[in-house]
């Protein structure tokens, strides 16, 4: 029984012997490798990656198909370098130190699908460098120090899909460097050092579904920065700290489903260069200063799913926010500034999966009942939202609330009005009013101030509402005259005060009230006025103002008059020649003494303006 194992398993051994020989001896007619390279004869593979090369190996098979040549001290690739290996599918000259790429270093590689020249230190690639290479699909050039891309540089290269030349001090890209790449569906660049778009380069690549730029070093992103990329689908612009705004027109001619512009300096939401964009289902803005969410701004994005808002300023998303996005379904503001997220920012929170709301000062009462009803299938990402403001739950996690206290736990108080007595007011027309209106409640509600006719007043105006919830009426008009409602509410209600104001006419003639509402008109567009400084107009001094200001301004020019009369009469010699000069130019009027005198006081003027 052993023997006869054992006779099998040496058989068994010899079989394999031969076939080893065998597989050395055919493969040593037609596979070469070079000492400090590995090859693998079936899968058609030569390593030479770590074999601390300081050039391109001799002796490399012609059949070839993947070329490694990582991690060696290459320095530079001649005219050629390659023209042997025409089977050759994959390059990779990464980890190298590479300068100089001769022009046509790569002829003869018809075959080359992917060349990879990562972390090297080219500066410039020549013009007919990547000559030959029509089967290229992708060219990986990144974390070198490339500084501009040249007209035609690849131009060859038009089966070309991919290009990746990120993480580059890319200082300036020639308008024509693209041309030719007719099949570019990807593109990764880095702007670092780049004064404005390289737009016009950009119009080239007629295909393209996803273009990402890194680090631009520009403030604004200027009008028609992508035009022509009507394929372009999914856009990336990060880690740009300066850039500060999108100019309205900037993605004009775009129609993407995804936007990428994380790490800028974007202080408010981009909703007009964005609202052209109805095919987008992918926002992400995260890492950039913005403070508000606008209410009813983004109805546009009507196919928006998800919105990406991490690490920015948010202090508040405004009721209506996402009105219109019927198919919203994740939002992540974490790491925020945001007390509360209501529900009516949503068009419907039945469409929402996911939201990232954690690393917020969240308030938690029944403005956020609506987070934690909806807890156990909602994702909440890495961790829940947590009660950081409020007294009684400080530090409470969604997640710990039981169930049946939850209406008891998250409550608001509906606002109420403080010192409910009636105002009325009696005032004569010009004098300023102030009404008070304060009001509790929890959360703490907002104040505002309708007008007679109902109409919400704006914080602007000589009719104004100011920031801490008084109401005051500079310059006071008949017209003003009227019950004004104090409306605080609050996400629980609200609450209401009505007071009165009367405005009494001057009893005089009807030409002085004309006169003041020219008057008052200034005061109000005038925002440095301070309203609680009781400007006292009074019709009497502003008609005596009047007056003094006309007088002196009629006797000034007087004294203009008089004194150019003077001048004219003591400059009579040039007055004379001065005539002379204008006589063949008014060749049709009389040469009249008084009518050139008339001349020479009216260019006198002009000249003293
Ligand atoms: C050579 O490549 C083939 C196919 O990829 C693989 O199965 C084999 O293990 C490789 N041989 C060596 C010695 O790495
Ligand atoms: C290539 O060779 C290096 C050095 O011998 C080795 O570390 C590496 O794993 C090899 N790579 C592949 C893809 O076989
Ligand atoms: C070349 O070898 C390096 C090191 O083993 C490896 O990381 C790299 O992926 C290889 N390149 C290719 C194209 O296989
Ligand atoms: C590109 O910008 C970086 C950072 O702003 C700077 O360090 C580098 O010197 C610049 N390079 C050139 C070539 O201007
Ligand atoms: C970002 O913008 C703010 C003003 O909006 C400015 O003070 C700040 O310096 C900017 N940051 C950078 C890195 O430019
Ligand atoms: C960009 O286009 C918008 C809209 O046409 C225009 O209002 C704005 O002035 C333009 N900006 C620049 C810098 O040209
Ligand atoms: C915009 O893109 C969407 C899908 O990505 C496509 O269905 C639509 O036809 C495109 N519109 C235009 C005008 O190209
Ligand atoms: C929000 O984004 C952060 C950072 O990318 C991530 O860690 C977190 O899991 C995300 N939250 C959700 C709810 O997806
Ligand atoms: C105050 O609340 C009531 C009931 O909630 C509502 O009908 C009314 O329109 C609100 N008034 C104002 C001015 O918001
Ligand atoms: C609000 O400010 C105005 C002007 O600044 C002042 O006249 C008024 O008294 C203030 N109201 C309250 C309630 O303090």
């Amino acid at each position: 029984m052993f023997e006869r194992s054992a006779v099998h398993q040496r058989l068994c051994w010899g079989a394999l012997y031969l076939l080893a020989a065998g597989v050395a001896l055919t493969s040593e007619t037609r596979w070469l490798c070079p000492p400090s390279c590995h090859c693998n004869a079936t899968a058609l593979e030569v390593n030479c990656s770590g074999g601390q090369l300081t050039r391109v190996p001799d002796g490399l098979s012609q059949e070839a198909r993947l070329l490694n040549l990582t991690q060696n001290t290459l320095k530079t690739l001649v005219r050629q370098q390659f023209h042997t290996l025409t089977q050759l599918s994959d390059l990779d000259l990464s980890d190298n130190l590479l300068v100089i790429i001769e022009v046509e270093a790569f002829l003869g590689l018809q075959s080359l699908r992917t060349l990879r020249l990562c972390r090297n230190h080219l500066k410039i690639i020549p013009v007919g460098a990547f000559a030959g290479l029509t089967n290229l699909q992708l060219l990986d050039v990144s974390s070198n120090q490339l500084l501009v891309f040249l007209d035609f540089t690849f131009s060859e290269l038009n089966a070309l899909r991919f290009m990746k030349a990120a993480d580059n001090d890319l200082v300036y890209v020639s308008h024509q460097a693209f041309t030719g790449l007719t099949s570019l569906q990807e593109l990764h660049l880095d702007g670092c050092n780049l004064t404005a778009m390289p737009a016009e380069a950009l119009t080239q690549l007629s295909v393209l579904r996803s273009l990402s730029f890194h680090r631009l070093g520009l403030t604004t992103l200027p009008n028609y920065s992508f035009r022509h990329l009507v394929h372009l689908k999914e856009l990336v612009i990060s880690h740009c700290p300066w850039l500060e705004s999108l100019s309205g027109n900037s993605l004009f001619g775009l129609n993407l489903t995804s936007l990428t512009i994380k790490h800028g300096n974007l202080s408010a939401f981009p909703y007009i260069p964005l609202h052209h964009l109805v095919y987008l289902v992918y926002l992400d803005l995260s890492f950039n200063p913005i403070t508000y969410i606008h209410a009813n701004l983004l109805g546009d994005l009507l196919r928006l799913q998800e919105l990406h808002l991490v690490g920015g300023s948010l202090l508040r998303i405004e009721i209506g926010a996402f009105k219109g996005l019927a198919h919203f379904r994740l939002l992540n503001a974490s790491r925020n500034h945001l007390t509360t997220l209501e529900v009516g920012a949503f068009y419907s929170v039945d469409t929402l999966r996911t939201l990232g709301l954690d690393n917020n000062p969240l308030a938690c009462d029944c403005r956020l009942l609506w987070v934690v009803q909806r807890r156990l299938y909602m994702d909440f990402g890495e961790s829940p939202p947590t009660c950081i403001t409020s007294v009684q739950l400080q530090g409470w996690n969604f997640l710990d609330f039981p169930e049946a206290e939850l209406p008891d736990l998250l409550t608001c108080r509906p606002p109420r009005i403080l010192n409910r007595k009636a105002q009325v007011m009696k005032v004569d027309q010009g004098h300023t009013v102030v009404f008070h209106c304060s009001a509790e409640g929890d959360p703490l509600p907002s104040v505002r101030w309708l007008n007679p006719q109902l109409r919400s007043l704006s914080p602007i105006g000589r009719v104004r509402a100011l920031s801490n919830g008084s109401l005051e009426v500079r310059y006071a008009q008949p017209q003003d005259s009227g019950k004004y409602l104090c409306v605080a509410s609050n996400a629980a209600g609200n609450d209401s005060l009505p007071v009165s104001l009367h405005v009494q006419t001057f009893p005089s003639s009807s030409k002085k009230p004309f006169r003041l509402k020219g008057w008052s008109a200034f005061p109000s567009a005038a925002p440095g006025v301070n309203g609680n400084q009781k400007l006292h107009f009074d019709v009497k001094t502003l008609l005596i103002a009047a007056t003094i200001g006309f007088l002196s301004f009629f006797s000034s020019v007087s004294v203009c008059f008089i004194f150019m009369f003077f001048w004219s009469k003591g400059k009579g010699q040039i007055k004379h020649t001065a005539t002379i000069a204008y006589v063949p130019r008014s060749a049709m009027s009389s040469s009249n003494g008084g009518t050139s005198s008339y001349m020479e006081t009216g260019r006198f003027t002009m000249k003293l303006l």
